[in-house]
Formats: C-alpha cells, structure tokens, sequence
C-alpha cells in the first residue's frame, strides 16, 4: 500500500517528518562505536520512545532487535516481523502467557517483577530438561553513587530488585532453586545529565555483581538513556569507552555479549515537526498566531520548559517582540511556545520544529484531532508519506455505540451478531 500524496513539495501540516541522512548518520556513529568496543554486542531499539512501523521497520532491517516493555509492544515486534529471538523483553508487568511464551522461543528476558520470577520459576520445574535464562533487572543506589541524577521527584527508583535490601538476591536464589539459570543483568536508568559517570556506575555495579556472586552472564544489559545528536558530548565512543573499562573488570567480552536500548539519542533529533498559521489575532497587547499543529504533538506531556529550536519561514520583513503560537486544539493550555524578535508571522507561513523524535509520537493522545501525517525526507529532499492522519474511521476501531434501537452496532463492516471476544490470548495471536 502507498498513500497518494508521495513525494509532495511540502508536507500535509501538520506532520511529523523524518531526515532519512540524518538517521542513518546517527544510526551508523552509535554502531560503529559498539562495534569497535564491544564487537559482540546487541542494539536492542528502544520501542518506547517512538514506535511509528515505519522507524521500528528501519531499525530491524539494520540489525537492531527489538527492545520492548509490555505484552502489547511485544506483539507489535512479532506483527513488525522481528523474530522472537531478536526481541529483549524488559518491563514490570509481562503477563504469565506471553513471559512463558517469550522464555520459550528464546526472547532475551530481563524479569523486573517478583511475579514474574515465581512464573518462571515454574515453567523451569515443569520443564526439567529444558534449560531457561533470565536477566534480572538490578535496582542499585544510583542516587548515591551519582547524586541528583535520578529523574524521580522522590529521588527513588522504582524499577528492578534492590540490590542492598536482599531482594535481588532473593529472586535470583527462588530462579536457582528452580533451576533456571541467572544469564543477565539489566542496568538501565534514566538520568538527569545522561553523563558518563551514570554509565561508569552502573557497568561497575554490573562487574560487582559478577564478581561477588560468581556469575557468568551470557548478557549484560546496560539499558538506554544515552545523549545524541551530532558531534553531541558525551560521544558515542565515550560512552562505549567507559561502560567496556568498567565491565571487563569482571566479564569476557567474546563471553558476555553487551545488550544496549537506545531510543533518543538515535531517534529525537532527526524528527521534525512542520504546522503552518492558520489564524494570527491580537487581544489587547498579546499577538497569537494560532497555527494547524498543536503543544499535543511537540510536547504531549506539557511539561516543557527549554526553548525549541525552530525555522521559520515567512516572507515578512517586519519583526515583532513577542507572538505567542498557540496550537489548534480547543485548551487555553495549547500554547506552543512565545516567540521573541522573529518576523510577524502571517497566515500560510510555514514552521518547522527541530528534534522532536523523542516520546513526542508516543505520548500523543486522541485528544480532539488524532495521530499527525508523517513523511520521510530522502537525501534529495523528496517526501514518502509513512502514516496517514488518523481519522474517524481509526477512532472508531474497536468501538460499539447505540444503533438506536436498543442494539449496539460498530463501524461499518462490523459484524453485530458476534459477541464482543474478551482480550486475545498473546500466544494465540503469536500463533
Ligand atoms: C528499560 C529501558 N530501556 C531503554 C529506554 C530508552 O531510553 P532512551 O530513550 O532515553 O534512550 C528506556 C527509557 O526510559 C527504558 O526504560
């Protein structure tokens, strides 16, 4: 299937749009850093941050596996093509079916939950001659070892089995007994700086961890989290750097292969964002320039605070103070960003935002207009649409309402006589 609007002049505003050169360059400096430090190693991309088919896609056909964090982005992998064999299955809350599932066709998973430590526990002593490997995800003092860097207000992780309390070594006692094997570490946490000394700290408590317990893990997972961009500080090479100097300490390299989940050091900075003004008024002193994009899609969250780097094209020569874009959802809280000495913009004047690509699609809610239009931008500059704008017709999927007469009816094509299915068995659609 192709959209009909390929290689358009402009994008259809509002729309995200991705610099294919861009990507690549990003792509090929991170994997050529992991290569040369740690040849035998897995980029597990990271589905979280932005899962559009079409990048995920992109990433399978480079060698990247999938990194997943629930049942659903699971499904999404094996639906995306990505055998189960290349997906690293992170996340609090797998399901009993899908962890069985996922330990069976050799998934690389990382357990983050004791639930999940008891099923695999058990799906070990059913199957006594089978061999099964986990990874533990490893809650270590971060805090400690690397003051203020923790992006939890509390200042707490909450993710994995705390090292210092005994439950780390609780879960990793319950798996043994059962015979499962311990074959992993997962370190990821999100930090503040996103500086070296977070990776130096958790590739240290890795080595520790192995070298006190006597591991001999088939993978060490250092997670994601990592700064990128062009000629970004730290380099990707830093980083490889650091994390090798601190695992050898402990590991083999040609033994242990090194599992990193990249997602927005690959991925924010080669996503724009284009809208066009549809609406310039004053009230009283303020100038809004109401434009067709929305603060839903540059920040979902609404919780921006650091400027956006933006171009701007307008034919007018005559600058204003201040001009407040506003977006075009029906909120007082849509407000884009204010403007300071930039031309007076007029309607049709064209925007673009600049590294967007980073938990902006994801985090994009339903709220009044729906999913955006997204294009690829070849090196020549032309367009190939990726996603068409959702519309009613993908609002509606999955939904019934009253017909009217007592009944319920669904979109056109639904089959009314047929009783809603309760949630689909993952295995089954697996299957
Ligand atoms: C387990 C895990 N891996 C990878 C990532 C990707 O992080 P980032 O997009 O910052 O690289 C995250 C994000 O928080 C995560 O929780």
């Amino acid at each position: 299937m192709s959209f009909p609007t390929n290689s358009p002049a402009h994008p259809q505003t509002p729309a995200f749009v991705v610099d294919k050169p861009l990507l690549d360059d990003l792509r090929i400096s991170f994997q050529s850093a992991m290569a040369a430090h740690w040849p035998n190693s897995i980029l597990g991309y990271s589905f979280k941050t932005n899962a559009l088919p079409w990048l995920v896609a992109y990433y399978r056909d480079h060698g990247a596996w999938a990194e997943v964090v629930s049942d659903t982005e699971y499904e999404l992998a094996v639906a995306l093509s990505f055998a189960p064999d290349r997906i690293v299955f992170n996340g609090p809350a797998k399901s009993r079916d899908l962890l069985r599932f996922a330990l069976t066709c050799g998934s690389l998973v990382n357990l983050d939950s004791k639930r999940e430590v008891t099923w695999a526990a058990e799906i070990a002593r059913e199957n006594p001659d089978r061999e099964f490997r986990v990874g533990l995800r490893v809650n270590y003092d971060l805090a400690r070892m690397v003051p203020g860097e923790l992006i939890s207000e509390d200042n707490v992780a909450r993710f994995g089995f705390n090292l210092d309390n005994g439950e780390f070594d609780a879960a990793a006692a319950e798996l043994t007994e059962a015979g499962v094997r311990i074959a992993g570490l997962h370190m990821h946490n999100n930090s503040k700086s996103k500086s070296l000394d977070v990776y130096r700290a958790a590739a240290r408590v890795a080595a520790e961890i192995v070298a006190g317990r006597n591991l001999t893990p088939d993978w060490i997972d250092i997670g994601g989290g990592f700064f990128g961009g062009v000629n970004a500080e730290p380099s990707f090479d830093d980083y490889f750097r650091v994390i090798r100097e601190e695992l050898v300490k402990a590991v083999d390299p040609e033994e242990t292969t090194l599992v990193v989940e990249p997602g927005g050091c690959l991925v924010a900075v080669p996503f724009e964002y284009h809208a066009t003004v549809v609406d310039v008024k004053n009230v009283d002193d303020t100038r809004f320039v109401v434009i067709d994009g929305s603060r839903t899609d540059t920040d979902p969250l609404f919780r921006r605070t650091r400027p956006y780097e933006m171009t701007i094209e307008s034919a007018s020569t005559h600058t204003l103070p201040a001009q407040k874009l506003v977006g075009a959802t029906l909120t007082e809280f849509d407000r884009v960003t204010t403007l300071h000495d930039e031309p007076e913009l007029r309607v049709g004047d064209r925007l673009t935002f600049h590294k967007l690509g980073a938990y902006t699609l994801p985090f994009k809610g339903l709220f009044i207009d729906y999913l955006p239009n997204v294009y690829v931008r070849a090196a020549d500059g032309g367009l190939t649409q990726v996603r068409r704008k959702w519309g009613v017709t993908q609002f509606l999927q999955n939904n019934l309402w009253s017909r009217g007469d007592g009944q319920l009816r669904g979109p056109d094509g639904y089959d009314d006589t047929v009783t809603p299915e309760p949630l689909t068995d993952p295995s089954a659609v697996i299957a």
